[in-house]
């Protein structure tokens, strides 16, 4: 359940990974059934494996309804993969005070390292970046062969709290946008 939850709040998940047989869908996979089974989301998917997802009016648009932005993303030699911010970068004003929050996977880091990248990037687009999130560290042992994670993981816990904190700053911004444009200062 969301704070503030009167109406849905528009999600964008995007991969942040464009290999042929990525671990990015395993790890998309589970974070969308999380957000289904936690409730009051209607998600949009942003993917850089497809045409539409590396640039377009699609793309734009997508970025522009959304309330709330989940980044589920590998680190590739201690940052964040090129897929993902040339996605990021095809797009510009619509990222606007908007909420971020990151799942991230990989060896022993869990992907942090590309997280905390990520932040200095969304901040600098005025999107708002979350301490909440979900690392998966050495990812590829936690989750089954068929995609699933098992029940104790703590991944489960900390899914719930990032989706209802950025819910909480989904509500909120789209209240203070919606009072006042944040482009009327410039
Ligand atoms: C080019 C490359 C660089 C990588 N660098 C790191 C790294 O710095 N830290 C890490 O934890 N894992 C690293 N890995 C391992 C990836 O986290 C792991 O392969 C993951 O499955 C990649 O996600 P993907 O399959 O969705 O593309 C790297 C993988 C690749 C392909």
């Amino acid at each position: 359940m969301l704070p503030m939850h009167e109406q849905t709040l528009r999600l964008a998940l995007l991969y942040g990974s464009d290999r042929p047989l990525r671990f990015c869908d395993t790890v998309a996979n589970w974070t969308l059934q999380r957000v289904d089974a936690l409730g009051g989301w209607k998600t949009d998917r942003l993917d850089p494996a497809t045409p539409a997802g590396r640039h377009g009016p699609s793309l734009v648009r997508k970025v522009r309804t959304a309330d709330a932005f989940l980044v589920v993303t590998p680190e590739y030699n201690h940052g964040y993969p090129a897929a993902l911010k040339s996605m990021i970068d095809a797009v510009y004003t619509q990222w606007q005070a908007k909420p971020v929050a990151f799942v991230s996977y990989g060896g022993h880091s869990g992907g942090l390292r590309a997280v905390e990248q990520l932040r200095q990037v969304f901040a600098s687009l005025h999107a708002v970046p979350l301490r909440d999130g979900v690392g998966f560290a050495n990812a590829q042992a936690r989750f089954a062969a068929d995609g699933s994670l098992p029940r104790e993981d703590p991944a489960y816990e900390a899914m719930r709290l990032a989706l209802w904190r950025l819910g909480w700053w989904a509500s909120a911004l789209r209240n203070a946008r919606q009072a006042t444009p944040y482009d009327a200062a410039a």
